[in-house]
């Protein structure tokens, strides 16, 4: 699909929500696929970390492009990794269509923005919890979703932290017609509300759609949650 095609189809399943895939059951990838795929998911958020990024272990492009011939939903590759430059051309072969990855992990996100652009995939560009989010405006216009990371990245099941709402209020001002916002962690019932009110388009959840025993109900809740109008600043 182009760039345009998977912005268009991304921008009309707003408020999208994206189960992340590093709380599924791996020992039953198919199965789960096929449940989130019946259950309405859109895209399938693919968390990838190094055990050096961040102090945790999942998989690689290996595992994604077998996923890849279990359904024709988008995949973004959140890349929780150190030198993402150095492996985007296999996550490419592995069929992603976002790639997002981390600003604190490059000394300038330019080179590699432009790179998963004229390659047909959309960029994402990713801040931690500690990461101001001005930093992000050098680039505005040059991402197509910028991902405000609610919990420190490395793990599933944390408690969401609050200062993200701050900076989905920041990007809903700044954002570049045709980029979005994302937010990543604690993402739940309890909290969508207020991620959405904030101006969240893209919603990452993990625990809260994994651990409930039907995907699609707790997808459709989600997003249900999520159909706020957003609060002015
Ligand atoms: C954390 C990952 C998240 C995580 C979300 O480092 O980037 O995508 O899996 O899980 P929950 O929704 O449980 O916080
Ligand atoms: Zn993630």
């Amino acid at each position: 699909m182009s760039r345009q095609g998977l912005l268009e189809r991304i921008s009309g399943s707003f408020p999208l929500i994206a189960p992340s895939m590093l709380k599924c059951d791996f020992g039953n990838l198919h199965r789960e696929v096929q449940l989130l795929e019946a259950g309405g998911a859109q895209i399938l958020h693919m968390d990838v970390m190094d055990g050096h990024f961040v102090p945790n272990l999942s998989y690689g492009p290996m595992v994604i492009e077998r996923v890849r011939e279990l359904t024709e939903l988008p995949f973004e590759a959140h890349l929780m990794i150190s030198e993402p430059a150095r492996y985007l051309d296999d996550f490419l072969k592995a069929g992603c269509n976002l790639i997002t990855f981390h600003l604190e992990a490059v000394p300038e996100p330019r080179p590699l923005l432009t790179r998963i652009r004229e390659q047909g995939a959309l960029a994402g560009l990713a801040i931690n919890p500690k990461t101001p989010v001005e930093s992000l405006e050098p680039f505005l216009g040059e991402f197509d979703v910028a991902l405000v990371m609610s919990v420190e990245p490395g793990f599933g099941g944390q408690k969401f932290i609050p200062s993200a709402l701050g900076k989905l209020a920041w990007l809903r001002s700044k954002l570049k017609p045709g980029s979005f916002a994302s937010v990543d962690g604690g993402i739940d019932l309890e909290t969508i509300a207020d991620v959405a009110g904030a101006g969240a388009n893209m919603f990452v959840a993990g625990s809260a759609i994994f651990e409930a025993g039907d995907y699609g109900q707790a997808i459709a809740e989600l997003a249900r949650r999520a159909r706020v109008p957003v609060v002015p600043r």
